[in-house]
């Protein structure tokens, strides 16, 4: 009888006392360490604009301040400041204090759009124990990544992309096995890709495109198979794809190399990359045949092979949507627009620049034409007009025809209201040049036989030279 009637007191009292906790928590103020190093912080930045630190003030609970989060009781466990990425204008100027080392509960740093923090690599994330998420993305830090990242053991995300890094990638990052993420894109960074890259077994994404790293691609992808996102793009590496990128055969999406140089074949393995989304080889020395294993290929969205020496034949793809490709300045003579492509029902860019294309235009019936964005097929031998292509393109900002023949009445083509930018130099139009032209922001229909006089426009006389009689601004007056 005892026992029972002092339960439902007890229950009441640990419900108080779980209420009580739970007031004081709230109440209570941050951890006064925590809240002197961000404060140290904000005196360290000298702008910012949109407010973004308004909200720091002291005597106030740090866990409340924008950008702060806190999960372990009174200890801030996380830092997010982002700027707006595509926004230029200045979000908070300054440097990094080190008082932040003070935050010692900390386990992701997140300074992402900051493009006015400079200063150099923020040494004090090398001092916090429960760090595991670095995100500094696209602002001004510059300098040398320290050597002594390697001691950050727990790291499962090391992202510095977009600043102004240099020196090289420190061999100590062999040491991080827990890096899910290395991101080093859009820096300075010079000297060979470290080797021990290798250890880093669960690595899902490797980044380091944008930089100017040298040497061959390692062969050492054979224990890398959980990346599936791989992009060495824009250095100046040399050699050969190495044979060992064939074990990312399963789950890769992404594989960017493109604007290197590199040579030799492209390997047939890569025919067997099933998940392949995304395949960038473009601007580089690639030589031979397209493998006819592309054939299988059958889920990538974008190619781009452009700027190589690649020969015929070109494989028959089986590929159902392709969204993007470009094939532009090999050595193809594909004589037609693939199928693959004029059936593609999600097509937004194509550029078969220089690909021996004989076509009549009028002929060419794509099954969609809503999505594009883009088209290029300068440097061919095109005939008649782009009268109905760019009727049923009602989306398009760029039409590159330069280079073919063309002939047809410009001044009775229709532009699509988005068209930005219109290259039809080069080929045989004639009729005069309409006033529509003047909402473009380039133009180019340089020799052809166009008559008459010119609308005002901004374009220079090199838009316009080399026609029958074009007269008026910029070129010599209408007599
Ligand atoms: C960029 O950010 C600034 C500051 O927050 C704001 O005033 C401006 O309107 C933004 N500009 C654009 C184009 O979004
Ligand atoms: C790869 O790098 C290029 C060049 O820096 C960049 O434009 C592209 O968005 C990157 N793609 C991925 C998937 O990382
Ligand atoms: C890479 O570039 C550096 C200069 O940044 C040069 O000293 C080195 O010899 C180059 N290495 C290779 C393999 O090309
Ligand atoms: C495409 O894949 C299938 C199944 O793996 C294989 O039998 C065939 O030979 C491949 N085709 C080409 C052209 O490589
Ligand atoms: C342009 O499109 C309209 C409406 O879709 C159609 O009536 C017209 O015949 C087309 N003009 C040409 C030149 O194809
Ligand atoms: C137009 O094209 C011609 C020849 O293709 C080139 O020489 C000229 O520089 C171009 N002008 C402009 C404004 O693009």
């Amino acid at each position: 009888m005892q026992s029972l009637s002092c339960l439902p007191s007890a229950i009441f009292l640990s419900f108080t006392l779980l209420n009580l906790q739970y007031l004081t928590a709230k109440a209570a103020k941050c951890h006064v360490d925590d809240e002197s190093g961000l404060l140290a912080f904000k005196s360290g930045i000298t702008s910012d604009p949109s407010g973004m630190l308004q909200s720091w003030k002291s005597e106030t609970d740090c866990c409340t301040w924008n950008g702060i989060t806190c999960l372990v009781d009174d200890r801030v466990t996380a830092l997010y400041l982002s700027g707006q990425p595509d926004n230029r204008t200045q979000i908070l100027s300054g440097t990094i204090s080190s008082s932040l080392s003070k935050l010692q509960f900390l386990d992701g740093i997140y300074f992402l759009n900051l493009r006015h923090l400079s200063g150099p690599f923020p040494n004090f994330v090398l001092s916090l124990p429960r760090l595991l998420y670095v995100y500094i993305e696209n602002n001004k830090l510059s300098g040398r990544i320290p050597e002594s990242i390697g001691n950050m053991k727990l790291l499962n995300v090391f992202s510095l992309q977009g600043n102004k890094f240099s020196g090289p990638v420190p061999n100590s990052i062999a040491q991080l096995t827990n890096l899910n993420q290395l991101k080093l894109g859009g820096n300075l960074l010079t000297g060979t890709i470290p080797l021990g890259i290798k250890n880093l077994k669960i690595l899902t994404q490797l980044t380091l495109d944008g930089n100017q790293l040298n040497g061959t691609i390692p062969d050492f992808f054979t224990s890398l198979t959980n990346l599936f996102n791989l992009n060495l793009s824009h250095n100046k590496l040399t050699g050969k794809i190495p044979a060992s990128i064939s074990a990312l055969a399963p789950n890769l999406r992404y594989l960017q190399l493109g604007h290197n140089s590199l040579s030799g074949q492209i390997p047939d393995f890569l025919g067997r990359f099933r998940a392949l989304d995304t395949l960038d080889l473009s601007w580089n020395q690639f030589t031979g045949v397209v493998p006819e294993t592309f054939s299988n290929l059958t889920k990538i969205f974008n190619l781009d092979l452009s700027r190589n020496s690649l020969v015929d034949p070109f494989p028959a793809m089986k590929v159902k949507g392709i969204e993007s490709l470009d094939l532009s300045y090999n050595q193809f003579h594909l004589v037609n627009i693939p199928a693959w492509v004029t059936s593609s029902p999600i097509i937004y860019s194509l550029k078969l620049a220089k690909c021996g294309i004989k076509l009549k235009l009028d002929n060419w019936n794509p099954a969609e034409t809503y999505f594009y964005d883009y088209i290029d097929l300068s440097e061919n031998e095109i005939t008649g007009s782009p009268f109905k292509l760019l009727n049923r393109t009602d989306y398009l900002k760029g039409f590159y025809a330069s280079g073919n023949k063309l002939s047809f009445k410009l001044d009775t083509l229709k532009f699509p209201t988005t068209l930005k930018d219109l290259d039809l130099s080069r080929n045989s139009m004639t009729g005069k040049v309409p006033n529509a032209v003047s909402g473009l922001e380039k133009l180019n229909v340089s020799h052809n036989h166009l008559c008459g006089q010119l609308p005002k426009t901004k374009f220079p006389a090199s838009a316009f030279n080399g026609n029958d009689c074009l007269c008026g601004s910029p070129l010599p007056a209408c007599k």
